[in-house]
């Protein structure tokens, strides 16, 4: 196969994840515009090439090398593309980090994505899960994003609707999942702003800091200092944030579990359903702080698997299913995991 000069072979992977986890893969490629992809799919044999989209690593679990093409996203930009009466409109390049991005609007006056401060990450991944954290989701503040269409490079647009938000999902986990590489997303941040403070931590935070009558950069700055102190520095320990999704029980399912477990936190949905806290059932599980060969469970936050030094992608899942098994036998709940399997 005769592939464009751009694209590397044999490149290792342990530096692009968070948890730090070893892998290599056979072709590689940093994307910084989308006419690399045009070129790309001119290639022959490009159809038969596995491809898998990279941005910040931060949502992933590399279990093995990957015999296919890494696209890593580094498309840069961001820009106010249009402001209206009551919004701004933000749009920036898949490749941006998702921290220095939502500091950067905060910076130009444009509030609204101060809550989810911190997240590691792109601003290209953002949508694929709806990151969400401290009383917001990014689908709230979501316009459009821009997709390439692996198959033929073309650009797809998807609004809020296409991309079937849901918690910690989209339609880019499921029918969407290994097809587009999204290039840019388009934001809109409401003029009317009000802080988000719902959060008990939140509320604490700004307590502790003396603020009364928060600003965007207040909230943004109590955010940091929260996770700073519960969730583990990828730069210090591997990780790839909250493991497990929270679990989702209907109402019938719900009543049997808190009837046994009345101090269990829970969080009733708009549609009946009630969210559970997974950090709550697996550290009741004995694991907050324990280590299985050289993964563990972060101390703070038993929802957080660390890599303690030298983990491979097989030491995650090893601990990941032992915690799974634990809490099915407990209280006859499934966890699902976050973070996307290569
Ligand atoms: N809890 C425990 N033990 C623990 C961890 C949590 O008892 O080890 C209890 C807490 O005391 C609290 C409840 O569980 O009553 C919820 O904990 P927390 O507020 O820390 O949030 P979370 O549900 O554990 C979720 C997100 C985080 C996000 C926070 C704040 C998921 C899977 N995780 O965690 O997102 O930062 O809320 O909004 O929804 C991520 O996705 O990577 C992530 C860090």
């Amino acid at each position: 196969m005769i592939l464009p000069d751009f694209v590397q072979r044999d490149v290792a992977l342990d530096r692009l994840n968070t948890f730090a986890l070893p892998a290599r893969a056979a072709w590689f490629a940093d994307v910084a515009e989308p006419a690399q992809l045009a070129a790309l799919t001119r290639a022959p044999g490009w159809r038969e090439l596995p491809c898998f989209v990279l941005g910040g690593g931060s949502n992933l679990l590399l279990t093995g090398d990957f015999d296919g093409l890494v696209l890593h996203v580094c498309i840069p930009g961001r820009e106010l593309i249009a402001e209206e009466a009551d919004v701004w409109i933000v749009r920036a390049g898949a490749g941006e980090n998702w921290h220095e991005f939502v500091r950067w609007t905060l910076e130009q006056g444009w509030p609204g994505l101060e809550n989810l401060s911190l997240i590691p990450g792109t601003v290209g991944a953002a949508p694929i899960q709806n990151i969400g954290a401290y009383g917001l989701e990014m689908a709230e503040r979501f316009q459009y994003l821009e997709a390439l269409d692996l198959a033929t490079a073309k650009t797809v647009i998807f609004d809020r609707a296409a991309c079937q938000f849901g918690y910690r999902d989209s339609v880019f986990k499921r029918a969407a999942a290994g097809r587009y590489l999204i290039s840019a997303v388009t934001f809109r941040l409401p003029k009317s702003w009000q802080p988000i403070t719902r959060y008990a931590d939140v509320t604490r935070e700004l307590e502790t800091l003396g603020v009364t009558h928060p600003t965007a950069t207040d909230v943004s700055d109590a955010v940091i200092a929260i996770r700073r102190r519960k969730l583990p520095d990828p730069a210090q320990i591997g990780n790839a944030g909250s493991f497990f999704k929270n679990p989702v029980l209907d109402a019938e399912a719900f009543r049997r579990f808190i009837t046994r477990y009345p101090d269990a936190p829970h969080y009733p949905q708009p549609d009946g359903t009630v969210k559970l806290a997974a950090g709550w059932l697996i550290e009741y599980c004995g694991w907050k702080g324990r280590n299985l060969g050289p993964a563990g469970v972060y101390e703070q936050q038993a929802l957080v698997l660390v890599n303690r030094g030298g983990a491979r992608g097989e030491d995650v899942l090893r601990l990941a299913r032992a915690i799974q098994d634990s809490v099915q036998t407990t209280f006859a709940v499934a966890l699902e995991s976050e973070p996307v399997v290569l």
